[in-house]
């Protein structure tokens, strides 16, 4: 039985003070949530009033990216080793977001994967096609370059230890849902690849979240199917109310 997920992307938004009120109106109200791990992506500069925030509750706190290697003479960069050292368990990487407007490949997406693997983070690996892939029928094409560029040179040890991410690009932040039937169709499709490029207990065991335009409202359709344990949920993790309904769906 997988465990299901439900994580935060907060993407660039709120400051430290707005972490610290998220959090003072959030944890009461998932306190009786024991059976969901929880993680919360806040922007770098809040990354430790998170962590102080949530100490105690059981709410594990992600980064949204990372630089692939330890240190160096790169500007405006944050490797895993400083993650770690902020807090946080695990981190976002390669998020569509990250792939459109800041240009990862896929083989950077593999690289920062190691970091993050190396230091001991838990990464939350996106895949996800975009509108005309999916129009033009290329949905699977594009999973499995995204998911073999990424993972696919991981060792089984490492591979255990990774979240994978759908994230339909089509549906992020545009308020079109993708039904549960389509998510489910594209996590069993990359459950499959699992099988094939680790082992049949890997697939069984890999844990896919879905995100794009999750809500309160949709979240228990999407549960309900078994190849869906999780959700890495956008714009409705920046309320405590809605987040909080969607983790406790
Ligand atoms: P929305 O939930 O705002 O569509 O964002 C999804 C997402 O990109 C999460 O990483």
């Amino acid at each position: 039985m997988r465990r299901p997920v439900i994580a935060g992307n907060w993407k660039m938004y709120k400051t430290r003070a707005e972490t610290r009120a998220f959090f003072a109106a959030f944890t009461p109200l998932i306190a009786a949530s024991n059976d969901v791990d929880i993680i919360v992506a806040p922007p770098f500069t809040a990354l430790s009033a998170a962590v102080e925030s949530a100490h105690g509750t059981g709410i594990a706190i992600a980064a949204q990216n990372l630089h692939g290697l330890r240190e160096g003479a790169f500007t405006g960069e944050i490797s895993a080793g400083m993650i770690v050292e902020s807090g946080c368990s695990s981190v976002i990487v390669g998020h569509s977001e990250r792939r459109q407007y800041f240009a990862e490949t896929d083989e950077l997406v593999h690289r920062k994967t190691k970091a993050a693997l190396a230091a001991g983070l838990t990464p939350i690996v996106c895949v996800g096609e975009i509108l005309s892939e999916r129009e033009g029928n290329l949905t699977k094409q594009v999973l499995k370059r995204q998911f073999e560029g990424a993972l696919g040179a991981l060792t089984p040890e490492e591979f255990s230890r990774i979240l994978l991410a759908y994230e339909p690009v089509w549906a992020i932040g545009t308020g079109r849902t993708a039904t549960p039937e389509i998510a489910a169709e594209a996590h069993q499709y990359l459950r499959g690849l699992a099988a094939a490029n680790f082992s049949p207990e890997e697939a069984s065991a890999v844990r896919i979240l879905y995100g794009g335009s999750v809500k309160p409202d949709n979240i228990s359709g999407l549960m309900a199917h078994d190849q869906i344990d999780g959700a890495l949920v956008g714009g409705a993790s920046l309320d405590p109310e809605s987040f909080a309904a969607i983790v406790n769906f």
